[in-house]
């Protein structure tokens, strides 16, 4: 059986983080791109990463390349290209900069890797998602964005500092864009099956949900750019679960026609991942004031995705 692909775009902190994620769980060949200037970081990064092999163990052939041909042939492409946030920045902050360098690697991909399924990363996510997918023209469930499962990887490592139990055992979800308005559902939280509010206080649920909410800019604070490990990890996630046909339900932003009344934009809602990409929404019904939370970030995205149309008409 031919090994699957998998091509990076970006080989920065989130990018190389993604190989190293992918290649310790033996997914595949890795590509790992960026620009011309950064083709020895993109290169020495995949050298690095491939001595690591007889280390732990995996068989990948990882190359670092600023050529877009080398992404022929990939099943998943993880797009990390794009400035991330310094203090004092929000997500939204970075829209100009960023649309024009997801829109020049979304023409590329459709160039060179016309049958991939693309998991954008860069931000702000849910207007990066609609850039790719209409500069790409692929159908909707072969573009989607990573942003849930980080999110909800953070609500439940919170949850679970809380309680002193262990991660595993905490089944939550969240829905909305990736930004400050995302909406962690505590009524959907449980512990190995007992609610959440049976545990904690709900002043402590609502710290938590209030800690993920913000949980990006807390380590922008920190360290003075954006998260990587966690962010990684969640688009291998998804990357694994696509490559393998794992039809697992995670947190993505995914293409919402009638599904939660959203109309036709990328929002985070949970989604069945497996060899047909984003194969389905699983949609259920909310309480008012979940919808009504939902609808507030939906349209937040939809400004942003308005933002894009704007700079580029082309793309409405
Ligand atoms: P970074 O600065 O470490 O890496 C970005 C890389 O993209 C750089 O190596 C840069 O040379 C490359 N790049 C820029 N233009 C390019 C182009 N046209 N083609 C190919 N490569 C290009 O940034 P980091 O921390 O890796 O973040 C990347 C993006 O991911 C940012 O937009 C950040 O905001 C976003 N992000 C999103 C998260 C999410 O959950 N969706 C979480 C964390 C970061
Ligand atoms: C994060 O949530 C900045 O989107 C990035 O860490």
């Amino acid at each position: 059986m031919q090994r699957s692909k998998i091509s990076i775009i970006g080989a920065g902190n989130v990018g190389a983080t993604c190989a190293h994620w992918a290649a310790t769980k033996e997914l595949g060949d890795i590509v790992l791109l960026d620009i011309p200037d950064k083709v020895g970081v993109a290169q020495g990064k995949a050298l690095d990463l491939a001595c690591c092999g007889p280390l732990e163990r995996f068989d990948a052939n990882i190359v670092g390349t600023s050529d877009y041909k080398d992404i022929a042939g990939s099943e998943v492409i993880i797009l990390t290209a794009g400035l991330p946030r310094k203090p004092g920045m929000s997500r939204d902050d970075l829209i100009q900069t960023n649309v024009k360098i997801v829109r020049s690697v979304s023409e590329k991909i459709a160039e060179f890797a016309p049958d991939s399924t693309i998991i954008v990363v860069s931000n702000p996510l849910d207007a990066m998602v609609y850039t790719a997918w209409k500069v790409t023209g692929f159908p909707t469930n072969r573009v989607m964005g990573q942003a849930g499962a980080l999110d909800v990887a953070r609500y439940r490592a919170f949850l679970a500092m809380e309680i002193g139990c262990s991660i595993e055992d905490i089944s939550a979800l969240l829905l909305g864009g990736h930004g400050d308005d995302m909406v962690p559902l505590p009524r959907l939280t449980s512990v190995h099956g007992v609610p959440i509010t049976d545990l904690l206080p709900m002043e402590t649920v609502t710290a938590c949900v209030d800690r993920a909410k913000a949980g990006g800019g807390e380590i922008v604070k920190l360290m003075g750019t954006s998260a990587f490990y966690a962010p990684a990890s969640g688009s291998v996630q998804m990357a694994e679960a696509i490559i393998k046909d794992k039809k697992r339900i995670i947190p993505t932003a995914a293409f919402c026609d009638k599904e939660f009344g959203v109309g036709g934009y990328f929002v985070g809602v949970p989604a069945v991942l497996g060899t047909g990409g984003m194969e389905k929404v699983i949609e259920f019904v909310l309480t008012d004031d979940e919808q009504a939370l939902f609808n507030e970030s939906a349209s937040h995205v939809k400004d942003l995705v308005a933002v894009v149309k704007k700079m580029f008409p082309e793309l409405a």
